[in-house]
């Protein structure tokens, strides 16, 4: 599991975290809601290994990751699936070189398993045929899907997906939540993914969305974060019930309410 310890992150003299305390289970899908701007994608970059804290510890199966450098980091990185907001893939690699990048950039396999891995991926994730073309010729949706390739290919431990659906229309949106394995959640399925999230991937998952709905249906456990910390780390049956006035301005989106507009 992943365990956040009072993590502060300053840029320019803003306070973007002010103190993040936050455990994320393994084996189920958190996920981290708050407003646009408010440091869910800067805290997943912590998350990652791709920014460090100015306080605070990340320990990723006991280990602080805010410590680590060079190789070690290197080695922790293999665990971590990232799948970005806007997928930020690499303009001048094609398809198939840009799911390939991990395996080259983090491990020492060899280039015909490497090929082999990635096709076998991009299979997975329904883009056979598209291999070579750049991604300023794909769709939105189909570049989301050579992201999550991309994130999967290493098979990694953890998965991070920033609004994985955000600016797709609903039909594409439900076509990624099959494929990532986030599908409406059942009693029954909760049971059974407990240690197996998805179909193609077994691993512990971090979702960050300002999606309510998305949240709602396909989350274990939900936090948000609101100016620059945790301000309500429940399940998503508890968060509809929630007390707090942030909270609940929030879910039903009044404009109205202690949520500062500017
Ligand atoms: N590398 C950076 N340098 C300076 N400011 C940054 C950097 N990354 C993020 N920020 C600022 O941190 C704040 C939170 O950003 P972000 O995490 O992207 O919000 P969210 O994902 O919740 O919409 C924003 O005000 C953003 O401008
Ligand atoms: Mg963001």
């Amino acid at each position: 599991m992943i365990k956040i310890v009072n993590l502060r992150k300053t840029f320019n003299g803003q306070e973007v975290l002010r103190g993040v305390n936050l455990e994320i289970p393994k084996g189920k899908r958190t996920a981290i809601i708050g407003r646009s701007g408010g440091g869910k994608s800067v805290l997943l970059k912590h998350l990652v290994g791709l920014v460090k804290p100015d306080e605070g510890e990340i320990y990723v199966n006991g280990v602080d990751i805010t410590k680590l450098k060079g190789k070690e980091l290197d080695r922790i990185k293999r665990k971590f699936g990232m799948v970005f907001q806007g997928a930020a893939l690499f303009d001048s690699l094609t398809v198939i070189d840009n799911i390939a990048f991990p395996l080259r950039e983090l491990t020492d396999i060899k280039e015909d398993e490497i090929i082999d891995r990635s096709m076998n991926i991009l299979r997975q994730v329904g883009l056979v045929g598209m291999e070579n073309k750049y991604p300023d010729e794909l769709s939105g949706g189909m570049r989301k899907r050579v992201g999550i390739a991309r994130a999967l290919v290493i098979r990694p431990e953890f998965m991070f997906f920033d609004e994985p659906t955000t600016g797709l229309d609903p039909i594409t949106e439900r076509a990624i939540h099959q494929m990532i394995g986030l599908n409406p959640i059942t009693e029954k399925a909760v049971s059974k993914m407990i240690g197996k999230c998805t179909d193609i991937h077994e691993c512990t998952d971090v979702l960050v969305s300002h999606n309510i709905k998305e949240v709602l249906e396909i989350s274990h456990k939900v936090a948000m974060l609101h100016e620059g910390r945790i301000i309500e780390d429940t399940t998503p049956k508890e968060l509809l019930k929630s007390s707090n006035p942030v909270v609940k301005q929030f879910i039903s989106g009044n404009i109205e309410g202690p949520i500062h507009l500017y």
